[in-house]
């Protein structure tokens, strides 16, 4: 029989993606999303590419009885838990919803584990934990640092309550996926990222830049400490990500973890300056943008990349897709947006 996975977050960026991979290596998925951030429409993408309709629930995970009755309809296998609030400067302005949300969610979701003996989660976790290192590229053996933002501070907290609840509670074991920077959608340009209102993430901005939504990107600094002064960093496909979470499954329900709480960096181990994706996207989009160079975005780490070699051996996982095929993928998604809005 196929094991089933609850997704929380499932309609969201990373969330949607994750879903079709776990739908395609032969897993049975159940979304829970509260829409906040994400769209009811991203279950027809799913569906378009998979062929599957997958069972969705609109509950938020914030509330525990809710989110009971679908531990009570569904007897999972595993979770991934993706829902989350992520925009750093909300997070400095609105600290009590952030650790509201990201924490008594997460928490929700290991006191219903426990009620319903779901022995596995796969955490998204995110490599600002390891702030601006004194040493590059970051391995999970890098120390963490304090977090420059609230969001970042509820990724901390997050990663500490899990290894807590491992250690206290025999039935639960996880393992948390840090992050580099996502980008790119699925090939089908059937699913990809849907921000609302003006981006804060550099690709979408692009993509709205070079589709004429916004009249010019800013770049973020061009006195950094990098080789063009622009900052660095590790930019994952958002596919390639997705199947991390499908291997982590795997390695749970298959017994094979070797504690009870493992932590993997989830980066193609590659540095990009802001500046070298412009002109990427420019070249293997065949189009110009509309760019400047202004201040430093305050808070923005110089460099961060990911050493992956934990995660290649370990986990038997490998980021695949080049950033040229993954800039072409955030064009075609976002004129398949565009598309969609002119018919
Ligand atoms: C941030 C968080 C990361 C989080 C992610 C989710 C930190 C250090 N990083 O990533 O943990 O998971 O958001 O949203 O807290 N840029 C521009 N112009 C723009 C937008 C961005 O130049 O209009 C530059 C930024 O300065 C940065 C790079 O592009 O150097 C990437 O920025 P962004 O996509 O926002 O991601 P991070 O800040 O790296």
């Amino acid at each position: 029989m196929a094991k089933t996975v609850l997704v929380t977050g499932g309609t969201g960026y990373i969330g949607s993606h994750t879903t079709v991979e776990l739908l395609e290596a032969g897993y049975d998925v159940v979304i829970v999303d509260n829409l906040s951030n994400s769209e009811k429409s991203v279950l027809k993408g799913i569906e378009k590419i998979t062929g599957r309709k997958v069972p969705f629930r609109k509950v938020d995970c914030g509330d525990l009885s809710r989110l009971r009755g679908v531990f009570a309809r569904h007897p999972f296998d595993a979770v991934i838990h993706f829902a989350a609030s992520k925009a750093v400067g909300e997070s400095v302005e609105q600290p009590l919803l952030y650790y509201r949300n990201n924490l008594v969610s997460l928490m929700n979701i290991i006191q219903l584990m426990r009620e319903y003996n779901v022995p596995n989660l796969v955490f998204s976790s995110s490599c600002t934990v390891y702030g601006q290192a004194e040493k590059l590229p970051v391995s999970e053996q890098t120390p963490r640092r304090e977090a420059t933002s609230p969001y970042g501070n509820t990724k901390h907290i997050c990663e500490d309550i899990i290894r807590d609840s491992v250690a206290a509670y025999p039935g639960i074991r996880s393992i948390a996926l840090r992050y580099f920077n996502p980008i790119g959608a699925h090939p089908s340009a059937e699913i990809g990222e849907l921000p609302r209102g003006v981006p804060n993430n550099l690709i979408p901005f692009v993509t709205q830049t070079a589709a004429g939504i916004r009249p010019m990107l800013s770049v973020f600094g061009d006195d950094y400490n990098t080789p063009d002064g622009s900052c660095i960093r590790d930019y994952i496909n958002v596919t390639d990500l997705a199947k991390a979470h499908v291997v982590a499954v795997d390695r749970m329900t298959g017994d094979r973890m070797k504690s009870g709480f493992e932590v993997f960096n989830v980066g193609t181990g590659r540095g990009v300056s802001t500046l070298e994706v412009v002109r990427t996207f420019e070249k293997v989009n065949n189009l110009k943008l509309n760019y400047k160079i202004v201040g430093r975005r305050p808070g923005d780490i110089e460099a961060v990349w990911a050493d992956p070699a934990y995660a290649n051996d370990e986990l038997g996982w490998k980021a695949e897709k080049s950033l040229e095929e993954t800039l072409r993928s955030a064009w075609a998604w976002q004129q398949h947006l565009d598309g969609k809005k002119s018919e």
